[in-house]
């Protein structure tokens, strides 16, 4: 009796936590969160994961360029990320002679490493809660606007003090929970970062937009780089004098392999969520927003779609513009239906309504219904913004007109005439032209009359329909003929101005600046104002929840386990896929899945069917956590993060513990890549394993 009781007792002591799995923590604060962690498997301390006083695996995570994650692997500064993550490097690197893209590159030696000019990563060299200091001077009958100076002025000497004396360090004050708490965060930025290998595309990019955001999954989405120092291990800019960064920390290698229960933790820099907005955004995303953009993207597809599979060299010119148009898009198409399936709107309007009973007399008092307001007046003008954006916004030919004639605007004709040069080696004018009609007619049909620029209203009258406008405009515009392009001066800015691209691009402009953007401002600086308190009211109504800040690519961890799923009725997803699924993909007729010769060669011989290439986990991750190291419950490496599972991409809004599903890499497919593939094995010799 008394070890039922026991183990009642200990049951009740860890529901709190239970739930989980849902949630991207602040490493500052993970020792809040350890308790569930280690009852979930992980045998790490708080400090092993994040301390200030010592190297913890913290040191060993970087964001990588301004969007990913990456992680160090060895001693001498080798960093993992994704192939997709360092996708426009390796394209910059390549050409005619050496398609990197399509061969793979592989650095036999450290010399072989190839510099990129732009890329930077950063390391976290500690963060801390600035609440007080920052809002010192503020008191509550000020205005928003003078607290936002407060906390301008505060914040600027904080971060100045913070980056006295170090070389390369950087700071930020980020606002969490919509501003009622604010940290502090000092990075070391490096900026001599040099590739070190990639695989062809058509294995770390297998796949490609057919399987993406999809389980289950084959893609080989990795590629390496290696971070270089001035001889006192300090960042520098690129020189040959430099020497491969010494880090803190770097992670081992687990070969050992992920089976399902596992306990997983993901180290990254979460880009975006919005967990806990009211039902009124969530109703605009999923009811509106998402089947919106859906429609206008999928017409774009349609036609760049139509011409590529007419065109090999159309195919090439616009593979990287389509996959960047659907990446999106499919996500949203997950989104919606994740929304829809889950209830959301109206498991959110339910709790708004016991939150609003028990707002009374409190100063959360109709907080709601002020949100409520706030988006019924945002609507159009959001509308008419993301319209324009989808629409008018992604003609080509238009943003080509923009940006040569404010490149000479900037006295930069070089600049201008290289762009246009770039611009024309990727542009197909039939594409560009169907997108013009579609998008005009969209947008003229969508929008009503006070949300169109008097400029466009007149121009479709004078001719009637899109057609006749676009046939006139791809006709007199001088930026169609990168000729005409090539041969303009300085004195041509009036005629830049004038022509009739510049024309429809300036008047949309114009409107938008003028009549949607500072409405728009004005009114997400309220709704911000509201979420402010609306998200202290939530904190104090639900007193037993353990609340965690939306993603804003700062530093988080995220956990769970190795779990497959079912996304519909009678199927169920193994979380552990293979090299012989790639063999049952494999078709040299569709570009995404005619896999390198090499490897088809390689699993002839045999022995290589249960090779493991990628795995999914309960770990709550959104973009920006690409890259990220995926670790096992001692820390050591096991995969690296790149995607989520299509059913499941409603977790940037609402988590669903049945089918939100990170994607990883399988670090033993890395290796067998580097090896087998890249004859790379040399690297091995920098890496520690534990097995
Ligand atoms: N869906 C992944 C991430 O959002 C991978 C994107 C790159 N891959 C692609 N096929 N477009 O953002
Ligand atoms: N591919 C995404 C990225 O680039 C990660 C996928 C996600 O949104 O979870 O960060």
């Amino acid at each position: 009796m008394k070890k039922i009781l026991v183990a009642v007792l200990f049951l009740f002591t860890i529901v709190p936590f239970a739930k989980a799995d849902e949630g991207m923590w602040l490493p500052l604060l993970i020792g809040q969160r350890i308790g569930d962690m280690q009852a979930k498997g992980c045998r790490l301390t708080a400090e092993d994961i994040y301390s200030v006083n010592q190297a913890s695996l913290k040191d060993a995570v970087v964001l990588f360029g301004g969007g990913c994650t990456g992680e160090l692997v060895s001693n001498e500064g080798l960093l993992f990320t994704n192939h997709h993550c360092g996708y426009s490097y390796i394209q910059k690197h390549s050409s005619v002679e050496h398609d990197y893209l399509k061969d793979g590159f592989w650095a036999m030696n450290r010399s072989q490493e190839l510099p990129n000019k732009g890329l930077t990563v950063s390391f976290l060299d500690r963060m801390e809660d600035v609440t007080e200091q920052v809002l010192k001077g503020y008191n509550a009958s000020m205005t928003e606007k003078q607290r936002d100076s407060v906390i301008r002025v505060n914040s600027k000497e904080l971060i100045k003090k913070a980056v006295e004396g170090g070389k390369g360090l950087k700071a930020n004050v980020e606002a969490l929970y919509y501003g009622n708490q604010f940290f502090l965060f000092v990075f070391r930025v490096f900026t001599d970062v040099r590739l070190v290998g990639a695989p062809p595309s058509s294995i770390g990019k297998f796949g490609g937009d057919t399987d993406n955001w999809m389980w289950p999954r084959h893609t080989g989405d990795f590629s390496i780089f290696r971070i270089y120092a001035d001889k006192d291990n300090n960042p520098a800019s690129y020189s040959e004098d430099n020497v491969p960064y010494t880090p803190k920390k770097f992670f081992k290698i687990s070969r050992a392999g992920v089976k399902e229960g596992d306990f997983t933790f993901v180290y990254g820099c979460p880009g975006s969520t919005k967990e806990y907005v009211v039902s009124d955004d969530v109703e605009y995303v999923a009811l509106v927003s998402d089947p919106e953009k859906i429609a206008l993207r999928t017409a774009r597809l349609d036609i760049m779609k139509k011409y590529m599979a007419q065109s090999q060299k159309v195919r090439i010119q616009y593979s990287s513009k389509a996959a960047n148009v659907s990446n999106a898009w499919k996500k949203w198409q997950g989104e919606s239906k994740g929304i829809l399936k889950m209830k959301t709107i109206e498991k959110k309007k339910e709790y708004e309504k016991r939150f609003k009973e028990w707002a009374k007399g409190t100063e959360y008092d109709k907080v709601v219904e002020q949100l409520e307001a706030l988006y019924k007046a945002k609507k159009p003008y959001n509308y008419a913004y993301e319209y324009y954006s989808e629409t008018i916004r992604t003609i080509e030919l238009l943003q080509l007109a923009y940006r040569v004639k404010s490149l000479f605007q900037l006295k930069d004709p070089k600049g201008a005439k290289a762009l246009a040069e770039t611009f024309f080696k990727d542009y197909y004018q039939p594409i560009d032209m169907e997108c013009f009609v579609a998008s005009v007619k969209a947008f003229d049909s969508k929008m009503t009359d006070e949300f169109k620029p008097e400029f466009f209203k007149e121009k479709m009258k004078e001719f009637g329909s899109a057609e006749e406008y676009c046939n006139y405009l791809y006709n007199n515009s001088l930026f169609t003929d990168l000729n005409k392009i090539l041969s303009l001066t300085e004195d041509d800015i009036q005629k830049m101005a004038e022509d009739p691209a510049n024309q429809l691009y300036d008047a949309f402009n114009n409107w938008y600046q003028k009549s949607l953007r500072p409405v728009l401002l004005s009114i997400n600086s309220e709704i911000n104002l509201c979420y402010r308190k609306y998200m202290r009211g939530q904190m104090e109504f639900e007193k037993e929840r353990q609340f965690y800040p939306d993603a804003n690519l700062t530093l988080r961890v995220a956990y769970g386990n190795v779990k497959g799923y079912s996304p519909a009725d009678a199927i169920y997803y193994d979380p552990v896929s293979t090299l012989k699924g790639i063999m049952e993909k494999d078709n040299p007729d569709i570009f995404d899945y005619n896999i390198p010769q090499k490897l088809r060669d390689i699993y002839a011989e045999g022995g290589h069917e249960k090779q493991p290439v990628c795995f999914i986990a309960t770990n709550h991750t959104t973009g920006g956590n690409s890259g990220s190291p995926v670790l096992n419950a001692e820390g050591n490496l096991i995969g690296i993060n790149f995607d989520r599972v299509w059913e499941g991409t409603m977790s940037d809004i609402v988590y669903d513990p049945e089918v939100c599903r990170n994607i990883s890499l399988d670090i033993r497919y890395l290796l067998f890549n580097i090896e087998q593939i890249g004859g790379a094995g040399y690297l091995f010799n920098e890496m520690v394993f534990v097995d």
